[in-house]
């Protein structure tokens, strides 16, 4: 579905107390692989707790257009039969991904090795974002490609009929990127290698090893990851429970922290290593966060987050740290403002390409709302302290984040805080309204942000 024809403001109040416990929806990442892995499986493969945003369910929708059937059950679960590796049918209608970036970069990883035709076009947000970075691998494996000027969407692939694996070296830090390659080399004869200088989000390499894949990850002299993946496998389906996303729970999490008198627990969060970055970066700061109940669950360690409000402090974040809380920097920009000092967060060149020129959007929703900030090309500034803050409107740019970022200052500023559309949550959590509602939280949908 495509935002922004009528855009629906929402606003958030300044909030009592934030308290309960909640349970945020299934991680983004996972879904959107489960869905892709399971579709080139042989098999039925069944996924529960899967996040039902619109993100994800186009993925489902691009899945079923290449064969695999998809279907939700009574209990919420959801099954699908792949239509298996090397056998996916042509689509028979123009692949239309919406806001969904991972979604649409993966698939035509998958699909540009396969001897298919597909068209991928994308809302206005998607149409504006460089496709570039996977475009470029897949003509080095021999994908025809035609797309806009600039690589932009629209975009159409058609795989080479027989397809050479590549060894690449990743650009930018890019879970994407890496990624499409190595999904892409699943349909290649013989090995595809990604080396990855900067470490990012490792889903990929550890869901294709549970399915089966023969994939291995060493790091050379320089110390980069090396991925190796052997072509061709046999891909098993999974049974595959979705843990829930930290970058969804980042939202309760800040606003617990800024909100005075909050006492919130967020249940079964994922703690990945590569997706943790905010949660060191808030402890720093000197927020009170404790991780209850550690366990492993599907390969990945969960825990239950406990966050009680707390007075922040300014610090620097490191630059190393951006890949492993990239889509946190918004949430983030809103706590900064609530500390006492500075917050310097360097490292953001990726935040240029993401929903939207996300290093821009913050600075001018903080601007619109009384926050000193300095934006400079790949670094943001947040003095906190300033006092009569809100009151402002956001423009969110289609960006989901950006809206509930937004929202989450608007909880703990003096005067309400309203973002231009709010529709745009349910790219990613389409149950944030309702859950922050149960802990406290206040909405009005006039768009009204009068103080
Ligand atoms: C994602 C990778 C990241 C992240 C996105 C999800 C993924 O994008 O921002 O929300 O699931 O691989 P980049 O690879 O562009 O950094």
């Amino acid at each position: 579905m495509s935002h922004g024809a009528s855009p629906s403001p929402l606003s958030a109040h300044s909030a009592k107390a934030l308290t309960g416990t909640i349970r945020v929806p299934g991680d983004k990442s996972i879904s959107h692989r489960s869905l892709m892995f399971g579709a080139l499986a042989v098999g039925r493969t069944t996924v529960r707790g899967l996040l039902e945003s619109e993100d994800v369910l186009a993925t489902a929708d691009a899945m079923r257009a290449v064969g695999a059937k998809i279907e939700k059950h009574a209990d919420g679960s959801y099954t699908v039969d792949g239509v298996g590796l090397g056998s996916l049918l042509e689509p028979d209608r123009v692949i239309d991904f919406g806001n969904a970036g991972t979604g649409v970069r993966l698939t035509m990883g998958i699909f540009g090795t396969h001897d298919i035709a597909a068209t991928f076009v994308g809302d206005a947000s998607l149409s504006g974002r460089p496709m570039g970075r996977v475009l470029d691998p897949l003509r080095q494996m021999g994908t025809n490609v035609v797309a806009r000027d600039g690589d932009r969407l629209p975009a159409s692939v058609r795989g080479a009929k027989a397809p050479v694996p590549l060894t690449y070296r990743v650009p930018m830090p890019s879970a994407q990127v890496k990624s499409a390659v190595l999904l892409a080399g699943l349909n290649c004869p013989g090995e595809t290698t990604v080396i990855e200088p900067i470490p990012t989000r490792d889903h990929t390499e550890k869901m294709l090893a549970g399915f089966g894949a023969e994939i291995s990850v060493t790091l050379n002299e320089a110390g980069e990851r090396v991925i190796k993946l052997q072509g061709q496998p046999e891909l098993k389906p999974q049974d595959i429970d979705v843990p829930a996303d930290p970058s969804s729970a980042a939202f309760p999490i800040v606003a617990a922290l800024i909100v005075p008198g909050s006492d919130v627990t967020i249940e079964n969060v994922m703690l990945n290593e590569h997706r943790t970055g905010l949660i060191t970066t808030l402890i720093e700061m000197g927020g009170n966060i404790e991780l209850m109940n550690k366990r492993s669950a599907g390969g990945e360690e969960v825990a239950d987050i406990r966050v009680r409000a707390s007075q922040l402090k300014g610090i620097t974040v490191p630059a190393k740290r951006a890949p492993s809380m990239i889509d946190e920097y918004p949430v983030l920009a809103v706590a900064a403002a609530f500390a006492e000092g500075d917050t310097f967060m360097p490292g953001l060149d990726e935040l240029r390409v993401k929903e939207s020129d996300r290093l821009a959007a913050v600075a001018r929703g903080l601007e619109a709302n009384g926050i000193p900030c300095v934006e400079t090309e790949d670094t943001l500034t947040v003095t906190g302290g300033a006092n009569n803050i809100g009151g402002g409107t956001v423009i969110t740019h289609l960006d989901h984040r950006i809206a509930m970022s937004f929202l989450v200052l608007g909880m703990a500023a003096h005067k309400p805080v309203t973002v231009d559309d709010g529709a745009v949550i349910a790219t990613s959590f389409p149950t944030f309204k309702s859950l922050f509602s149960g802990l406290g939280a206040d909405f009005s949908e006039n768009g009204s942000a009068a103080a």
